[in-house]
């Protein structure tokens, strides 16, 4: 008997399921009507493996109550962290860059990214907060192998504290980001200062989240880029210090081994430092991008 009370409430599970599907089926956008047919099969599929309480519901509704209301609509974008720390970002990513083409590798764009900052000379320092000098510089190519010049390269990167300008009171807003153009061999040269490791912001409920579930919040240090080029399809991704050591465990899963590179160390005064007019011992980088023609 009690066999047969189980299968009544699956099927009347089941029926409700279907009835909220069908309930979308005159969507006249095709490709909404598919988003949201799946959407409901996957979130009743999760609900139902899981059996969740009426209290687990209502805890997930405020966490993301919680996680709307910690967007400022500038630079926190707590949805983008929350994308980000389950994975769905880089899932994205993946989808949609999923045919290899010889092009530089995509990342994370991240929620701290500021338009409009300052455009920068061949070579400029963009760092007005201390750290160790370095200069960051290579070529942009088509995946033909023809330079691009005049390729935006707009990038950003945190300060040694691990905030990012916009972040931070204390940094001017400029502070490491600007937009450099390559030249006529479609060069870029950048001079900046060695990126850190740095965790994401764990004031909000996504950083509870990550307590709650023992996951550390720690990025391996990075570089972010997001170049632009006539004919071509933008590229969003990051470069990363090979030595860093969370590497392994980026909290957000952005790191793909080509978009990693030895930050080396060099002599005070040697011809880039003077050419640059970098002072001290300083750390060079070097690393050449390809497009997608569009
Ligand atoms: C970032 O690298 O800026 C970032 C990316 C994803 C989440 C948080 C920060
Ligand atoms: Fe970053």
């Amino acid at each position: 008997m009690e066999t047969d009370v189980t299968i009544a409430i699956d099927d009347s599970d089941a029926k409700l399921t279907d009835q909220v599907v069908a309930s979308f089926a005159n969507t006249p956008d095709l490709r909404l009507r598919t988003l949201m047919q799946s959407l409901v099969r996957h979130m009743h599929a999760f609900v139902r493996e899981t059996q969740l309480t009426e209290q687990e519901w209502l805890s997930a509704i405020r966490f993301l109550t919680e996680t709307g209301k910690m967007c400022d609509g500038v630079v926190r974008q707590e949805f983008i962290l929350l994308s980000d720390t389950l994975g769905v970002s880089m899932l994205v990513d993946a989808i949609n860059h999923r045919f290899a083409s010889g092009a530089t590798d995509t990342t994370v764009f991240g929620p701290f990214y500021i338009e409009g900052m300052p455009e920068r000379a061949y070579g400029e320092n963009m760092a007005s907060t201390p750290g160790t000098p370095a200069i960051v510089h290579g070529q942009v190519r088509s995946t033909d192998g023809t330079p691009i010049a005049g390729a935006v390269l707009d990038v950003w990167q945190t300060a040694e504290n691990g905030m990012y300008s916009g972040q931070d009171a204390d940094q001017p807003l400029g502070n490491l980001r600007g937009r450099y153009r390559t030249d006529a061999e479609g060069r870029y040269a950048i001079t900046t200062i060695l990126p850190v490791s740095y965790p994401i912001p764990t004031d909000g409920p996504v950083g509870k989240m990550l307590s709650a579930t023992g996951r550390h919040p720690w990025r391996p240090a990075h570089l972010h880029f997001m170049i632009d080029a006539v004919g071509h399809r933008r590229l969003v991704t990051h470069i990363f210090d090979k030595d860093d050591e969370y590497l392994e465990s980026d909290a957000v899963f952005g790191v793909k081994t080509s978009l990693t590179v030895t930050y080396r160390e060099r002599a005070a005064g040697d011809e880039l430092a003077r050419r640059f007019n970098v002072q001290g011992p300083y750390r060079e980088a070097n690393y050449d991008f390809v497009l997608d023609r569009s």
